[in-house]
């Protein structure tokens, strides 16, 4: 079930980007100038210039901003390319650093830039506060300031007053919550194909605003959904924890799973069959990452602190997925009879998902840091996550390909699930390693065949996993 899903996905990306060259000039629906050329930011930027409106992007970043201009990415996302490269042809999609011009220019502002956790457990605002600012001090006219970045409930208010402060004109505008909902690695094709659109406003005029920016585009069967700013705001965090809960909860039930001899994925299967649970976010495996949700969770119990509203079960969430990655370690160590001195490690998959450079939060990290610690020789490869992991592991061996980190190793950790990792050979695999010991924390290779080879081995949950060639 879950091929067919990306199969059908990948041809639905690959319609809307073949698409995009065929628009002719750009309409100028709308003016809108996005700020923060990240993840989030420059997906946002390229798609709404695929529906025809003039789109600035605008990052303090010059050295990322005269890539984009020339189209060469900064990040890895499938099919980000192909839509700036059409987008900018077509003069719908521009880059600047200068906020301010673009600013002055656009009549729809997207807030995009990074909202990282601080110290304290809360998001970081001060690149939010920071465009306020500038958008404050280039009021000229009526316009629509839109948070895409997560921000903690009741920001929209704060982002308004310091508008306000800044403006010396006395302009109308009004401040919206919109949140993004992509997750990254498929961000174009949910941007194109979303659930549901949310427009948080106080008023009207926006709402009407931002759903003519959309609606041109989505056809009738995607829901908008109108709240106010606090209720959209607080859509973003829920679905975050709600969906971070899920895998937590499959998490949990996969290690019981262990113990009584069932098989997680077919356990997994039969909860999602129940049209009220549903099969997606119910994979296990070695605890959510990303930029997203371990910030999320973290920010919305921060919220609940301040409020007093015991937040139990974002609370459970955490400390299950902290512990769940430290039980997903303790599997390997008994894998290696807990003795990693000298022993060369394997690892395949860096990033804390497929199909993303992206390695924050990536349990990839933890491992990294523990066996190093634990004097273990490690060998890393990933298609896109090793040059961002270099920076912060500079002192392991990074290979050219899988087959290079695996001659020789004592062991072999799957962390991450790449299509070329499931397409391993294991009979390859088995030649190159000087010990036949495996783990996969993404449930993709056949168990069947590992146990045919004599791998010692292990998985998350029990797992029954059939792979079948040329599928
Ligand atoms: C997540 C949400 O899914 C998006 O809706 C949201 O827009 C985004 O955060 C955000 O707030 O910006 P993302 O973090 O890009 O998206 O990636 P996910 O696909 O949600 O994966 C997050 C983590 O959960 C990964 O480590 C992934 O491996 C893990 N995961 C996901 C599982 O372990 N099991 C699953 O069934 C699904």
């Amino acid at each position: 079930m879950k091929r067919i899903e990306t199969k059908q996905r990948a041809i639905k990306l690959f319609l809307c980007v073949a698409l995009v060259p065929h628009l002719s000039q750009c309409a100028v629906s709308h003016k809108v100038a996005v700020i923060g050329t990240g993840y989030v930011g420059s997906v946002l930027g390229a798609c709404l210039a695929s529906f025809n409106h003039k789109v600035i992007c605008v990052d303090t970043n010059k050295e990322v901003i005269e890539k984009l201009k020339r189209a060469e990415m900064t990040i890895y996302e499938p099919g980000l390319e192909e839509l700036i490269v059409a987008t900018t042809k077509n003069n719908c999609l521009s880059f600047s650093d200068d906020a301010a011009s673009a600013i002055r220019n656009s009549d729809i502002l997207f807030i995009a830039v990074g909202t990282p956790m601080d110290e304290s457990g809360n998001a970081d605002l001060k690149a939010v506060e920071s465009v306020a600012r500038t958008i404050g001090e280039n009021l000229n006219g009526y316009k629509i300031i839109c948070t895409k970045s997560t921000v903690p409930i009741g920001t929209g208010a704060h982002i308004k007053n310091l508008i306000a402060e800044h403006s010396k004109d006395r302009h109308d505008f009004d401040v919206i919550s919109n949140p993004e909902f992509l997750r990254e690695g498929s961000s174009v094709h949910d941007f194109m194909y979303p659930d549901r659109i949310i427009i948080g406003a106080d008023s009207e005029r926006p709402h009407r605003a931002i759903y003519d920016l959309y609606s041109s585009w989505y056809d009738k069967k995607v829901p908008f959904l109108f709240t106010n700013r606090e209720s959209a705001e607080m859509i973003k965090y829920a679905s975050n924890t709600f969906l971070a809960a899920k895998i937590s909860f499959i998490n949990e039930i996969a290690l019981l799973c262990e113990k009584v001899g069932a098989d997680i994925l077919k356990v997994a299967e039969g909860i999602g069959l129940d049209n009220r649970i549903g099969p997606r976010f119910l994979v296990p495996g070695p605890g959510y990452g990303g930029s997203c949700f371990p910030k999320d969770v973290e920010a919305i119990l921060f919220k609940g602190n301040q409020l007093s509203v015991d937040l139990k079960i974002a609370h459970a969430t955490r400390e299950s997925n902290c512990a769940h990655k430290l039980k997903v370690f303790d599997k390997v160590a008994r894998l290696l009879n807990n003795d990693f001195t000298s022993k060369k490690i394997a690892i395949l998959g860096l990033t804390f998902k497929a199909l993303t450079d992206d390695v924050r939060e990536s349990i990839a990290l933890d491992f990294l840091e523990k066996l190093t610690k634990n004097g273990a020789l490690v060998s890393a490869y990933d298609p896109e996550g090793m040059p961002n992991t270099k920076k912060l592991f500079p002192q392991i061996t990074y290979t050219s390909s899988a087959d290079d980190a695996l001659r020789g190793a004592d062991a072999v950790l799957i962390l991450t699930e790449w299509d070329e990792f499931k397409l391993l050979d294991l009979v390859r695999v088995k030649e190159l390693l000087r010990q036949p010991i495996l783990f996969d924390a993404r449930n993709i290779l056949d168990t069947t065949v590992l146990k045919e080879l004599q791998f010692s081995f292990d998985n998350i949950g029990n797992a029954t996993v059939h792979r079948y060639k040329n599928s």
